[in-house]
């Protein structure tokens, strides 16, 4: 039965990885060439910042970007350089003024990176934290919108201590919750949301904002939608999760898979997340396991399951259907010795 459906799934699964998923995963050595054009050009001629840019998993960095761009570069607290695009720097000095008011002081961490740094990222936090944490809170080098340099990563401080971890960090939401509130004022949104993932691509990133200007940052916030959902790139829906009932997997658990996966979708252009489904505890049967271990050379020792329902894209570039509802899709997900999942594969 087992050996039945892990043919049908590496069939599937290449089928979709050369359809739906039309994402390049390789790192890129330069800033690669957006398919859109995205900077706009004033009357006199001269060409202006898009602030209402995309780069996003399926969206590199426009290639006229760096012509475009106007940045300045200022030295934070801890005595690092840092390198933001111009409004956006102004805009961040009064949203941070603002916030001292109430107490509560950031500065900056990281804005714009190179390819070459973003690919020192990915490869620290692989090394530190595992492939599924970097995929899930890093962009793949010459897709991450801190090549713009409108993405500024700010970070705490917090009764005189530099609070810059991302654990630590996400242990104050109190305080985030003030900073997303005033951060619309200012031209900035909260660019990656909880419970957004399958349109982002990443992980809640609370100390991520993103400058677009006042009115869209106003707009976006009030309507409670992605920068890619307010643009009409994709339809903004939030799927049904159904935990069903574990005694294995405690909700946090499922969670961290689930998001796992909904990163993972975001990279299938066109496709609407409809409902996402735990299988049930029998999916970390013995014979399961064994399968996932068969699929390469990473040892497995638990398994999971997850079942999904989603539409395709009209227009969709793929062996799959376009225009159509694939229902209790499988993904199946498989955790090493050291706590770490990994989605071994995905398909019926
Ligand atoms: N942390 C965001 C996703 C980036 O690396 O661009
Ligand atoms: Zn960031």
């Amino acid at each position: 039965m087992r050996t039945i459906k892990a043919l049908l799934s590496v069939l599937v699964m290449a089928l979709t990885l050369s359809g739906c998923k039309t994402q390049q995963q390789e790192p890129q050595t330069e800033m690669p060439a957006a398919d859109t054009e995205v900077i706009s050009e004033t009357k006199d001629g001269d060409e202006t910042v898009d602030y209402l840019v995309v780069v996003n998993k399926l969206n590199p960095l426009p290639e006229n970007w760096e012509s475009i761009i106007k940045t300045v570069t200022v030295t934070n607290q801890l005595g690092r350089e840092v390198e933001v695009e111009q409004t956006a720097y102004e805009a961040y000095l009064k949203l941070k003024e603002d916030l001292e008011k109430e107490g509560i002081y950031i500065d900056l961490d990281s804005v714009r990176r190179s390819v070459a740094e973003q690919q020192r990222i990915m490869d620290d936090f692989t090394k530190e934290y595992g492939a599924d944490y970097a995929q899930k809170y890093v962009a793949v080098p010459g897709y991450s919108e801190h090549h713009t340099g409108l993405a500024l990563d700010v970070y705490l401080i917090v009764d005189g201590k530099t609070v810059i971890e991302n654990s630590e960090m996400e242990a104050h939401p109190e305080i985030w919750e003030v900073v997303h509130k005033k951060m619309p004022e200012y031209g900035f949104i909260l660019r990656y949301m909880p419970g957004k993932e399958h349109i982002t691509g990443y992980g809640y990133e609370p100390w991520h904002l993103r400058y677009v200007g006042v009115e869209a940052a106003k707009d976006i916030t009030e309507k409670g939608v992605t920068l890619e959902g307010y643009l009409g790139m994709v339809k903004e829906t939030d799927p049904k999760i159904d935990y069903g009932n574990s005694s294995i997997y405690t909700k946090e658990e499922m969670d961290s898979v689930i998001t796992q996966i909904k990163c993972k979708f975001a990279e299938w252009k066109g496709c609407e997340l409809k409902r996402i489904r735990y299988a049930g505890d029998e999916c970390t049967a013995k014979e399961n396991v064994e399968w996932l271990n068969t699929f390469g050379d990473t040892k497995y020792v638990k398994a999971i399951e997850f079942l999904m329902d989603f539409h395709t894209a009209k227009d969709i570039q793929s062996t799959m259907e376009p225009d159509y509802d694939y229902n209790y899709y499988q993904w199946w997900l498989g955790q090493t010795e050291d706590g770490s999942w990994d989605i071994v594969s995905w398909g019926y």
